[in-house]
């Protein structure tokens, strides 16, 4: 869902007032009651105008969470109540979308607030601004350079826990869409001095309490350092834990950070071991050693930890040990060397530790520099955000609380200048009569320390730079004469000075009053300090170290680049830079955070008025909102007013059409607020006095009522109607629904009752013609049976006429024949009684033949010779013929399947009749052959040419031609042969030549053996004597025995006439040439199948084993 744009106000929902410029009536106690009842609710962000007033809540408030970013982001500044976020957006969009570079200066004293103030604001740029991996590596460098520069730069002092002991200053640069690109980071005088001594109940650098606390034992060890906070003399052991501080976690948080700044490896390792030395060098200590010339000469006492130092910054042990005993001095050509006493030995060993690390301080500010810097030489926008130590009073005031609050009245200074000047030229931009306004400008002050001949930085410069005894006495003596009548000097030695009476400034001290207050500055230090010298031998010592970091960081101790020229002072230093800074700073549009702390105690909830009231009063914000308010109160550009206040009048409500500010002329016209309260300029109205503002603001607000009362009505108003007019519809639509629903049912009811009517004549006249129907039915059926009955009677009459004329007939037919008989009987009676019985008999058994045979005609079996059925006997003294009869119709149907066969078939049949007659239960071999046709001639003679020679040798018909096997007489073994059967010989011829080997006339035949076996060996016995004898009976064997033995039977029959001897015995002798041999029978293996094999027992026993 779109979200819904809500034009709000920062006077929506006030407590208090959110802009002081508002205030009425405008006094201190109003202005503090304002904050306070603000501060009570929670609103720690006031506006001055476009200033932002900060107070410290002392306690995390949930004001700065994503959220709030989104809620602030885009809105304009005056939209949602006073807020850091508002300002950050505005400075940002004006950046971006104006191409005004920005610096947001950020004042207020110590613990007010500045830094968190500076990452408020950081975080929410790098929140709103441009997203993508390389911006997000850019804003996370930015961000993560602050715990770095914390960690090194910050301490806790009484004033702040997290106090900035130097000053920074950083710009961001941005592309032309707003993305970040980089940025660069100026650092002003770090309070060096700290380093060495700190004041009761404050620290030294957090990072020399972070190391300690959390770095591993191993790297502790590295660097030489032992966990104990109170082995280290610069560390200050009153306060060395801080409430709620983890210096180890925050000591990770420090190493992550500089990795992600990009810190090499290396380069952390030199940091820490920079630190680790520093730290060291303060337990280094002298003991005085008288010399021969009676002076005093410093020697160290426990050479230990000097040699640790050097072992771990690489310097040569007997040069640093030197430059802490020596001191060369060069002048010209001559180089002097005096030796140090032990006082001067240790201001020589504490002016190394604070150069060391000051230098050190510079260089990391150096080091982030290098890597935050803008990658591209692109034109910048750029964005400043300035967070400098904060004005401070202590009880002892020296030469940096000078510095630090030098800087500060410049900031003032410029703050002043710039809130002025910018109102000065709003006024002209918008055609405004300006008159001046009066308020204190800290001018004089800023004079007083800065002037380049009678203020007091070129005093002290004057007083290092002078020949002669030079000490902080002198410098304040210099002082009193020029400054003495400076309005803002105080001092009790200055000539005819106002406080020579006032005890409470002792004699080594000079007062200030500055913008903020009176600050008491004890002049002990300040020539030192000023002069910030470091023995040249140690530098040289530095210089020599093998250690890149540490050389680096003392160029000067080069002796190829010895100046022997002073180097300029810490105050021209300090003065340049700052002169530098708000040059810079006079080149951007101003947004100005003024941090107010509401209480010595660091603690939330409390709001010291009377140190707010002392703030307030220092800072100028009083004369900041007169200022403000001095033409007028309150402008708006005019579109945003004709906005908010239109609904006041009838012509611009609820539009205006026409350019904004005559919408506003009229409305303001209509309204009759007085014109002296008013001015229009060129975009903008100004409102002169805030009470016209709250009258605008209470008419609206009654207005707003008025119309929301309206609106309410209106929306209840059309609510019911929108209600009553759903409900009519809705009723209509069911009224229409229930008349249908009605009108349905109606339709249904009157629908079945005309159906059941309709149902209802039509059954009656269907039933009507049904009756018709049936009534004519009936009376046809009545007609159909009456005529039936009808002719039903004239049948009946005339079946009984005829039956009677029958009767009548048969009656005298019967009487006739009675007649005829009784004449017969009468006539015949004498020769009846004679025959009758013998002829009723033969009549009788007759109709029973006769019967006989007509049913036998229907029961008849088949023709099938083989058909055994025959029907059953029906009377006894038929079983003869009965029988008889079944035979002669077998004979009869016998016949009739004989006549059918053809003279070929008789002869097979004749042959088979033959074989059965010989062989049927005679020979085992015989059943299987009664199925097999007798072919004769399985070797096809006449048409094989191989038998060619055979054909032509033999001349008749060929009644068998078959390949037999012929048993070897002498051994037994078969030999195949052909064996030929003719009309009247028998031949045995060669199976491959054809050569005929034996021919027996059929006559010689005598006999032909077999067993009763089932297998096919048979002798031919021949006539003794005759010309085929000479070799012996023939021992054969053939597939095809039976048909053979019978053709032969046959054949010698129809030849000889004379009947063949076929001898069936299962031993019988045959002749071998002289012998006479018995073939003997015997069951046999199967080896050979069906082939008998005959063995040669003896002279006379050939055994044939059969299967
Ligand atoms: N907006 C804030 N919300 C919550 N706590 C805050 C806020 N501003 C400041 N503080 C608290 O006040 C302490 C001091 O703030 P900060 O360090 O910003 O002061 P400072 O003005 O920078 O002081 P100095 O001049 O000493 O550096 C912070 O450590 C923090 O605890
Ligand atoms: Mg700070």
């Amino acid at each position: 869902m779109a979200k819904m744009e809500v034009k709000t106000s920062l006077l929506d929902d006030m407590i208090g007032v959110g802009d002081m410029v508002l205030l009425e009536p405008l006094n201190e106690d109003s202005f503090i009651n304002n904050l306070k009842k603000r501060f009570d609710h929670n609103e720690v962000y006031t506006y001055i105008g476009s200033v932002v007033i900060s107070i410290n809540p002392y306690r995390s408030l949930p004001i700065y969470t994503p959220e709030k970013v989104e809620e602030y982001r885009n809105r304009n500044f005056y939209e949602l109540s006073p807020h850091i976020f508002a300002l950050s957006d505005e400075a940002y969009r004006s950046l971006r979308d104006q191409d005004k570079d920005q610096c947001i200066l950020i004042t207020g004293e110590s613990g007010a607030g500045k830094t968190e103030a500076s990452k408020l604001v950081m975080s929410y740029v790098a929140a709103v601004c441009g997203k993508g991996a390389e911006v997000n590596q850019v804003k996370e460098q930015l961000l993560q350079s602050n715990p770095v520069l914390e960690a090194f730069g910050n301490a806790k002092t009484v004033r702040n826990d997290n106090s900035s002991r130097f000053g920074k200053y950083m710009d961001i640069e941005f592309d032309f869409k707003g993305d970040p690109l980089g940025g660069v980071i100026s650092n002003y005088l770090l309070e060096k001095s700290r380093v060495v001594k700190q004041p009761r109940g404050e620290r030294n650098f957090h990072i020399f309490y972070q190391i300690l606390s959390g770095a591993s034992e191993e790297f502790l060890c590295k660097l030489k350092l032992e966990r104990d906070f109170s082995r280290y003399n610069y560390l200050g052991l009153d306060s060395a834990r801080v409430n709620g501080v983890d210096d180890a976690s925050n000591f990770r948080t420090v190493r992550n950070a500089m990795q992600i700044v990009g810190f090499m490896d290396h380069e952390t390792q030199s940091v820490f071991e920079v630190v680790a030395a520093v730290l060291k060098l303060g337990n280094i200590e002298f003991k005085p050693e008288s010399r021969a010339n009676g002076l005093d000469e410093s020697k160290i006492k426990d050479k230990n930890e000097l040699k640790e130092i050097c072992e771990l910054t690489g310097i040569d042990q007997s040069v640093l040990e030197r430059a802490f005993s020596f001191r060369t001095v060069e002048a010209k050509q001559e180089k002097v060397s005096t030796t140090l006493n032990v006082a001067q030995a240790y201001y020589a060993r504490d002016a190394l530790a604070k150069n060391l690390y000051s230098r050190l301080f510079s260089w990391l500010v150096t080091r982030i520099n290098e890597s935050i810097k803008a990658q591209t030489k692109v034109r910048k926008k750029v964005m400043g955000v300035l967070d400098i130590y904060g004005f401070e009073i202590f009880e002892d005031n020296s030469f940096e609380q000078f510095i630090i609050n030098y800087c500060n009245e410049k900031l003032q200074q410029i703050f002043i200048e710039l809130t002025l000047k910018e109102e000065q030229e709003e006024y002209i931009r918008e055609g405004i009569e300006w008159t001046h306004i009066e308020y204190f400008n800290n001018a004089v002050i800023c004079d007083l320390i800065e002037n380049n001949q009678t203020g007091i930085l070129a005093m002290l410069d004057e007083e290092c730079l002078r020949p002669g005894t030079v000490t902080d006495d002198t410098f304040l003596e210099k002082l009193n004469q020029v400054c003495a009548t400076h309005q803002h000097f105080e001092s009790r030695l200055s000539k005819c000075s106002r406080f020579l009476n006032d005890t409470s400034l002792p004699h080594s001290c000079f007062r200030i009053q500055h913008y903020a207050g009176k600050v008491m500055y004890q002049v002990e230090g300040f020539v030192d300090k000023n002069n910030d010298l470091l023995y040249r031998d140690l530098s040289q010592a530095m210089w020599k170290a093998n250690h890149s970091l540490i050389k680096a960081l003392f160029p000067e101790g080069n002796p190829a680049k010895i100046n022997l020229k002073r180097p300029p002072t810490a105050g021209s230093q300090f003065k340049a830079s700052v002169a530098t800074l708000m040059k810079n700073l006079q080149t951007k549009n101003p947004n100005y955070i003024r941090c107010i702390k509401p209480n010595d105690k660091k603690a939330a909830h409390i709001f010291n008025e009377a140190l707010v009231c002392h703030q307030i009063r220092y800072l100028g914000l009083l004369e900041n909102v007169r200022v403000r308010r001095a033409g007028y109160a309150f402008r708006q550009p005019y579109e945003p007013c004709l906005e908010r206040y239109k609904m006041l009048c009838k012509q611009t409500w609820p539009h205006w059409r026409g350019p904004a500010r005559a919408g506003v002329e009229v409305l303001f016209n209509e309204l009759g607020i007085p014109e002296e309260e008013f001015s229009f300029g060129r975009s903008k109205i100004f409102i002169r006095n805030p009470r016209t503002l709250f009258k605008l603001e209470d008419l609206r607000k009654q207005r707003l009522e008025d119309l929301a009362t309206l609106i309410e009505k209106i929306y209840r108003g059309w609510k019911c109607r929108t209600r009553f007019l759903l409900m009519k519809k809705c009723q209509i639509v069911i009224a229409s629904w229930y008349r249908r629903y009605a009108q349905q049912k109606k339709y249904q009811k009157i629908k079945s009752s005309a159906i059941t009517v309709q149902s209802y004549i039509r059954g009656w006249k269907a039933r009507k013609l049904l009756r018709e129907l049936k009534h004519l039915k009936r009376c046809n059926e009545a007609a159909t049976v009456i005529a039936a009955y009808w002719h039903g009677t004239q049948a009946r009459r005339e079946l009984k006429r005829l039956k009677e004329e029958a009767r009548r007939k048969h009656a005298v037919a019967v009487i006739w024949a009675f007649w005829l008989g009784l004449k017969v009987r009468r006539e015949y009676r004498k020769f009846f009684r004679a025959n009758a019985g013998r002829k009723i008999y033969e009549f009788t058994l007759q109709r029973l033949m006769q019967k006989y045979f007509l049913e036998m005609k229907t029961k008849m079996p088949s023709l099938s010779p083989i058909d055994k059925n025959w029907p059953a006997r029906p009377y006894l003294f038929l079983d003869s013929t009965h029988k008889e009869l079944k035979r002669i119709f077998h004979l009869w149907r016998c016949k009739k399947y004989r006549d059918q066969f053809t003279d070929q078939q008789k002869l097979i049949y004749e042959e088979k009749l033959e074989a059965s007659e010989l062989f049927k239960d005679k020979k085992a071999l015989y059943p299987a052959s009664v199925g097999q046709p007798f072919q004769g001639a399985y070797l096809e003679i006449s048409e094989n040419p191989k038998y060619k020679k055979l054909k032509d040798a033999v001349d008749e018909k060929i009644i068998i031609a078959e390949v037999v096997n012929k048993i070897n007489r002498a051994n037994g073994k078969a030999a195949s042969r052909i064996f030929l059967l003719t009309k009247n010989n028998v031949l045995l011829a060669d199976q491959k030549s054809g050569t005929i080997k034996s021919e027996v006339p059929l006559g010689d035949v005598t006999k032909v053996s077999m067993s009763s076996q089932n297998d096919g060996f048979f002798a031919v016995h021949l006539k003794e004597g005759s010309g085929a004898a000479t070799k012996g009976d023939f021992l054969l064997s053939s597939d095809h025995l039976i048909e053979m033995a019978t053709k032969l039977y046959r054949t010698t029959l129809s030849q000889t006439k004379q009947k063949l001897n076929i001898e069936i015995s299962d031993e019988f002798l045959v002749q071998f040439k002289q012998d006479k041999v018995c073939v003997k029978f015997i069951q046999g293996s199967q080896k050979n199948g069906n082939i008998p094999t005959c063995k040669r027992k003896n002279n006379r026993l050939l055994e044939v084993a059969v299967p």
